[in-house]
C-alpha cells in the first residue's frame, strides 16, 4: 500500500527583512508539522524558499551599492543567511524554492500569459495608493486612518498603466469557498477576510508594475514585470513542477495539505491565491491556517529592537531544541503570544530541566544504581499504583495525534507534559529508594516502577521528537530504545522497551540562572546595538620574503595631480597628468573611474611608482602606476588611492 502524501508550506521570505524570532516561529511549526507526518509513516513533502523580487529588494540592493541579485544571495546563501539559519535550526526542508531561479521565472510567466490569454488578466491604468514596504496596493476605502491597514505606515499617489486580474469574478465563489469549507482557519480569520475584504466589495487587483524592474519580466510587453505576489504565491506549485520541467511532483502532491501563513498574510493566501486558481482550473489547496504573530512588548518585532530577537543569538545560547520547544509549546498556533526572554528561560527551567530532564535523569540514575543497565524480565506490578500512569501514556498518542491534526501544538504538547508530570509524582509515591532498602525483598517491585518509567520516558520521548529531534534522540540513547521503539505505531505500544541498555548520560536541559543570563543577553545586545562596521575583507599577507635591495628598486614619489580626466573609449581609465617633481609632466593611466571622480582628485597628493616600463593603454601611455589600498566590504571590492600630506613636494622619494 502506498504511503499517504502529505505536502505543507511555510511562507517564503522577504529577504530585505532581517530574519528575526518571528519567521523562525512559522518555519519552526511546519517543521515540527512535517516531522509527526513522517513520523505517522506520510510521504512528506515541506517546501521553503525566499520571495527575491520587488521594488523593496531593488531599493535595499541600490542603497548598497550592489545588484539585487548580489543582495539576494548574500541573504540567502551568504554566512549567516537563511539557509545557515535553517540548517541551524534543523529544519528538514524537502525542498527550497528561490523565486530567481530561472525554471520559476519562466513559469510565472507563462502562468501570467495563459490568464492573459484566458481573459482574466487585461490591461488597465492603476490609481491608487501603495504601501511600498508590503508592495500592497490599496483603494482610498480600504486605507486605515490614510494609512497602510497591513503594517500602519505611509501609503503613496499611485498612477501607472498595468495589467489587472479580475479579482472581483470570483468573489462569490470565494465568500462561499470560506464560509462554507473549512479551507481557512482558524474560524475567526474567516470572519476578518470576509467582513473586511469580500462584503466591501473585491476589487479587481493590479498585478504588473512597470515603475521598477527587479522582477518577472512580462514576456509579451517589455516594461512590465509581474506583481510580486502573484510571482510568489505560485512558488508552491512552480516548485512542485507547474509549468517547467526542473520538478516532477504536481501529481504527486498538489493540491497542498496545508500553507501555515502568518496572519497578516491570510488575505493573499485565502482570496488571491485560490482565485487565481480558479482562473486556471487548478485544484486549491486543503487549507490555509493563518498563525498568529509573536510580538515584542506587545507590538510588532522590528529592525529597530534589535538583536534581542535575533534567532542565532538565541539557538546559540540556549539551544536549538529548546528554543523550538519554547516556541511551540508557549504560544496558541492561531492567536498572538508576547515573546520575552524571561518567559523561554522559565520554560527551558519548569518543562525542560525539571519536568523532562528530571524524569530522565532520575530514572535513568536509579536504573543504573540499583540495577546497572538491565532491568531485570521479573517485575512486580501494583495494580493500584500503576494504573493510572499506564492508562494516561498509553492513551496519549490518540489524544497527542487529535490536537497535532487540528495544528494545536501547545495543546499537544501540554498532554505530553501532563503524563511526564503524572510520572514524576509516580516517583514520589512508589519511592523507589525506599524500595531499595530491601532489595531481597522488593528487587520485583523496584524494576517495575523504574520500567514504567521508562515506558512512558519513551512514549513521551517520541512524541516530543517533532519539536526537540535532536535531543530525543540522546533520550532514546540514555533509555535505550532501538529504531523500533522509537516509532508511531509503538508510541500507543505499552511494553515495548526491552529495558536492557539503559545508560545515564549528560543532562539534556541543564537549568538555567535566570538572572545571569539576563545579565549576559543584555550584554550582548548592548554590544550588538552599538554600529555595527561592514564585513571587511583583506588578502591574506604573502609568505615568500622580498629581499632589500629588491624592494629598493621600486621608485616611489610624491606626486601631484594636475589634471584629470575620463578615458573616452573605458568604462574604467581615469587620466592623470602628474607633477613629479622633475619638470616634466608624467601621465599615468588608472583603472579607478568607478570609485572616484576626476574633479574630486584634482590638487591631491598621491603615490607612485615611477620606474615602471612606460605602457600602452587604450591609445594613451601609462608611464608608472597609482597606489592604492584594495579590500572587500560586504563581498565588494574596494579601492582607496593613497593620498598623503599635502605639505609633501612633489618628487619626495618615498623608503
Ligand atoms: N514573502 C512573503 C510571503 C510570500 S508566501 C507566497 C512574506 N515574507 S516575510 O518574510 O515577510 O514573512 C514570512 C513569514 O513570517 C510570514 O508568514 C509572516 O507572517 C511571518 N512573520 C513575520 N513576523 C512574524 C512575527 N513577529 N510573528 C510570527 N510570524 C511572523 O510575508
Amino acid at each position: 500500500m502506498s504511503k499517504p502524501k502529505f505536502y505543507i508550506t511555510t511562507p517564503i521570505y522577504y529577504p530585505s527583512n532581517k530574519l528575526h524570532i518571528g519567521h523562525t516561529y512559522c518555519t519552526v511549526a511546519t517543521d515540527a508539522m512535517a516531522r509527526y507526518k513522517r513520523l505517522q509513516g506520510c510521504d512528506v513533502m515541506f517546501l521553503t524558499g525566499t520571495d527575491e523580487h520587488g521594488q523593496k529588494i531593488e531599493g535595499a540592493a541600490k542603497e548598497a551599492g550592489i545588484t539585487p541579485q548580489q543582495f539576494v544571495d548574500n541573504i540567502v546563501t551568504g554566512p549567516r543567511g537563511v539557509l545557515d539559519l535553517w540548517k541551524l535550526m534543523n529544519i528538514s526542508y524537502d525542498r527550497f524554492i528561490r523565486t530567481t531561479d530561472d525554471y520559476h521565472v519562466h513559469a510565472i510567466q507563462r502562468i501570467f500569459k495563459r490568464m492573459h490569454d484566458n481573459g482574466d488578466i487585461y490591461k488597465g491604468k492603476y490609481v491608487g495608493k501603495y504601501c511600498k514596504p508590503c508592495e500592497s496596493f490599496w483603494t482610498e476605502s480600504q486605507l486605515k486612518d490614510g494609512k497602510c491597514p497591513d503594517c500602519g505606515r505611509e501609503v503613496v499617489d499611485a498612477e501607472e498603466e498595468a495589467y489587472f486580474f479580475r479579482l472581483s469574478k470570483y468573489a462569490d465563489r470565494i465568500q462561499h469557498l470560506l464560509e462554507d469549507t473549512d479551507f481557512l482557519e482558524p474560524r475567526s480569520r474567516v470572519n476578518e477576510m470576509v467582513n473586511n475584504f469580500i462584503k466591501p466589495g473585491l476589487e479587481d487587483l493590479c498585478v504588473s508594475r512597470t515603475s521598477f524592474t527587479w522582477g518577472v519580466p512580462v514576456d509579451f510587453d517589455p516594461g512590465h514585470v509581474v506583481y510580486v505576489w502573484v510571482d510568489a504565491l505560485f512558488n508552491y506549485m512552480t516548485a512542485l513542477g507547474f509549468e517547467n520541467d526542473a520538478h516532477q511532483d504536481l501529481d504527486k502532491f498538489w493540491p497542498a495539505d496545508v500553507h501555515f501563513v502568518g496572519k497578516e498574510i491570510v488575505r493573499f493566501h485565502s482570496i488571491i491565491w485560490p482565485a487565481m486558481l480558479m482562473s486556471l482550473d487548478l485544484p486549491l489547496p486543503k487549507k490555509v491556517y493563518g498563525h498568529g504573530w509573536l510580538l515584542l512588548d506587545g507590538g510588532k518585532m522590528s529592525k529597530s529592537k534589535g538583536n534581542v530577537v535575533d534567532p542565532y543569538l538565541l539557538a546559540e545560547h540556549f539551544g536549538v531544541d529548546a528554543l523550538r520547544f519554547f516556541l511551540l509549546r508557549t504560544f496558541p498556533f492561531g492567536s498572538d503570544g508576547n515573546f520575552s526572554n524571561e518567559a523561554l528561560i522559565n520554560t527551558i527551567n519548569v518543562d525542560l530541566a525539571n519536568d523532562l530532564g528530571n524524569l530522565l535523569s532520575r530514572t535513568t540514575a536509579m536504573v543504573q544504581k540499583y540495577f546497572g543497565e538491565r532491568l531485570p524480565a521479573d517485575r512486580q506490578w501494583d495494580e493500584s499504583l500503576d494504573r493510572d500512569l499506564q492508562q494516561m501514556a498509553s492513551g496519549l498518542r490518540d489524544e497527542y495525534e487529535a490536537e497535532m491534526e487540528r495544528y494545536q501544538f501547545q495543546n499537544a504538547l501540554d498532554k505530553v507534559f501532563k503524563v511526564i508530570q503524572r510520572a514524576n509524582k509516580y516517583i514520589d509515591e512508589t519511592a523507589p529508594w525506599v524500595l531499595a532498602k530491601d532489595m531481597n525483598a522488593n528487587a520485583g517491585r523496584l524494576a517495575a516502577v523504574l520500567y514504567y518509567l521508562l515506558e512512558t520516558t519513551r512514549i513521551c520521548g517520541i512524541l516530543l521528537t517533532p519539536f526537540m529531534p535532536e535531543s530525543m534522540d540522546k533520550l532514546f540513547q540514555q533509555i535505550g530504545a532501538p529504531a523500533d521503539c522509537q516509532t508511531w505505531e509503538s508510541a500507543a505500544q505499552w511494553g515495548a522497551l526491552p529495558a536492557d541498555h539503559i545508560s545515564k548520560g549528560d543532562n539534556l536541559f541543564p537549568r538555567i540562572d535566570m538572572e545571569k543570563a539576563l545579565a549576559e543577553l543584555e550584554e550582548i545586545s548592548a554590544k550588538a546595538a552599538e554600529p555595527a562596521g561592514p564585513l571587511v575583507e583583506v588578502e591574506p599577507q604573502l609568505e615568500t620574503p622580498v629581499d632589500f635591495d629588491t624592494f629598493c628598486a621600486c621608485d616611489m614619489r610624491a606626486v601631484k595631480v594636475k589634471a584629470c580626466e575620463k578615458v573616452k573609449k573605458s568604462k574604467k581609465l581615469l587620466k592623470f597628468t602628474l607633477d613629479d617633481g622633475t619638470g616634466t609632466d608624467r601621465t599615468i593611466l588608472s583603472g579607478i573611474a568607478m570609485y572616484y571622480t576626476p574633479e574630486e582628485l584634482v590638487g591631491k597628493t598621491l603615490v607612485a611608482i615611477v620606474n615602471l616600463p612606460p605602457r600602452p593603454m587604450m591609445g594613451e601611455t601609462s608611464c608608472g602606476m597609482l597606489l592604492s589600498a584594495v579590500h572587500k566590504e560586504d563581498g565588494q571590492e574596494k579601492l582607496h588611492l593613497i593620498m598623503v600630506d599635502n605639505s609633501i613636494p612633489a618628487g619626495a622619494r618615498l623608503c
